[in-house]
């Protein structure tokens, strides 16, 4: 699907599909005052006032008619109901969209003109209201059915060739351009998340990272191999992968946008192509869904990919850390002791607690980029799903002013996320008998404490993490990836410039 910027007047004629919104006033009643819906009631000899006379029309949330025209103008117009304009919000609007589009989605025609974007809200500017039917429009087309052998029938797949005008002025081409760049990479971070651990190894996640540097003559990527990272002193994040066939990859993808002295912007994610728990193995129950465990890599890379397609003003390095967490004879065992890149040592008490293992290298490694901010997106603590839920990340820094940052641009990009607390009171649950530290800190405050790891590899930078575990996937019968956090990350970088 291709998306344009019009004015909305001129588009009534050419559309094939229309989809115009009809606010709810605050009196309760629903008056046609937009000039595209005076004009396409004429265009329907009044079948618009007619329904929303005989109530089939309300205005209401999601109540919606559509109109079929045979005479001149487009060959279907969608009306529907908005609600009041104080209580559209952004998560209401992404369902309005999706809604409208399902219900003309069997057969748009080949030109769609979007006038949701002129829908009354107070909470929505238009930037927010093209940011939104942008990513809903292709979170609406998304399929992922690559293993379905019968994959080719259903109607709705069939979208490549549809093309949808917004109704806006040319001043938020730069927003459109930005949405569609971020709603591109949401696709690719939900295929990698929802592609089965046997497809999206170690290896694989690195063929991405090739295939960028392969798309852009500003981008250069470098895989260090296991016996690379053995030589720079990478023993944590190469105990992760000691059990499993598959060899472990750090990979490095470097966007040269900015000047060429400009200090970059790091981005950092944990790539567990599957996380059984190792020796400290997991329950059978929904294991499946720990091949999501990469999903911090997925957004990262998917970052990248916005960054390129926007063609950004600034240097962003991503670094993923990659590996297999299984169960074997050759994998680490709850107590052995391994020596971090930078030095310290690390007591494994729990191997299911593998993503700080895998990041603390991964972070030390940052260092040499003399970065100007790093980011870290991870999978890392069911604890996080029990504080926050599925809506809102969590994000843990090293810097108020960084984290609250994080959060403006989550708040901007409609990917929320909330800082938590991270004082030295909970460093101490982190002690170990017998090494530097240990890898978990009890049940209490499982968030935090995973934090506080990765913040005994950050001192020398302005640091954020996020825990993406509530927020990258859903279960249930619409399992599947989110593409969260892709468009907090992309707001992030296009912040900095
Ligand atoms: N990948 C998991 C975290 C996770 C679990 C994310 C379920 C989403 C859903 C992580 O590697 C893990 O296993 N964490 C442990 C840490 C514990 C052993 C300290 C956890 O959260 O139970
Ligand atoms: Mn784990
Ligand atoms: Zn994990």
């Amino acid at each position: 699907m291709e998306f344009s910027l019009q004015q909305d007047a001129s588009q009534l004629d050419t559309a094939a599909s229309l989809i115009l919104p009809l606010t709810l006033a605050q009196d309760g009643s629903t008056p046609i005052t937009s000039d595209a819906l005076k004009r396409a009631d004429v265009l329907l000899n009044g079948a618009i006032s007619h329904a929303i006379a005989s109530g089939d029309l309300s205005g209401k949330f999601k109540v919606s008619q559509l109109f079929l025209n045979a005479g001149s103008g487009p060959d279907r117009i969608l009306v529907i109901g908005t609600g009041t304009a104080d209580k559209l919000n952004g998560r209401k609007y992404g369902q309005l969209v999706q809604s409208a589009w399902a219900k003309i989605s069997t057969n748009p025609g080949a030109h769609v003109a979007n006038l949701l974007t002129t829908a009354d809200s107070q909470a929505l500017d238009i930037s927010s209201k093209v940011r939104l039917t942008v990513e809903s429009m292709v979170q609406a087309c998304y399929r992922f059915d690559q293993f379905k052998t019968d994959n080719k029938d259903d109607p709705t797949n069939n979208t490549q060739a549809t093309t949808m005008a917004l109704a806006a002025g040319t001043e938020t081409q730069t927003q459109l351009e930005q949405s569609v760049a971020t709603a591109t990479a949401m696709d690719l971070c939900r295929d990698l998340g929802n592609l089965p651990g046997n497809v999206c190894t170690p290896n694989f996640l690195a063929e991405q990272g090739h295939k960028l540097a392969a798309s852009s003559s500003k981008v250069t990527t470098q895989v260090l191999e296991e016996a690379e990272m053995e030589t720079l002193g990478m023993h944590s994040l190469l105990s992760v992968g000691k059990g499993s066939a598959e060899p472990s990859k750090l990979i490095v993808i470097n966007y040269q946008g900015g000047e060429e002295s400009a200090r970059p912007h790091v981005l950092v994610g944990k790539g567990i192509t599957f996380d059984s728990g190792g020796i400290s193995i997991k329950p059978g129950a929904a294991m499946d869904e720990m091949k999501y465990d990469m999903c911090g890599a997925a957004s990262v890379i998917g970052a990248m990919q916005a960054v390129i397609n926007m063609d950004l003003k600034a240097n962003v390095v991503a670094i993923v850390a990659s590996a297999e967490n299984m169960p074997s004879s050759t994998a680490s065992k709850p107590g052995d002791i391994y020596t971090t890149m930078s030095g310290k040592t690390v007591e494994v008490l729990n191997t299911d607690a593998e993503g700080r293992l895998v990041l603390c290298d991964a972070l030390t490694y940052a260092e040499r980029f003399n970065p100007k901010t790093v980011v870290d997106v991870a999978t890392l603590t069911g604890a996080c799903i029990i504080a926050l839920g599925h809506h809102t990340s969590a994000v843990l820094s090293n810097d108020d002013q960084f984290a609250a940052s994080i959060m403006t641009a989550g708040k901007q990009a409609f990917d929320q996320a909330w800082q938590l607390p991270m004082g030295d009171e909970y460093q101490e649950q982190l002690d170990s008998n017998f090494a530097d530290l240990g890898n978990i800190g009890g049940r209490s405050a499982g968030t935090i404490t995973a934090a506080c790891f990765l913040s005994r590899f950050t001192q020398s930078y302005t640091w954020a993490h996020l825990d993406i575990a509530g927020t990258a996937w859903t279960s249930g019968a619409k399992k599947g990836s989110t593409g969260r956090c892709v468009p907090l990350l992309v707001q992030h970088l296009v912040n900095q410039v």
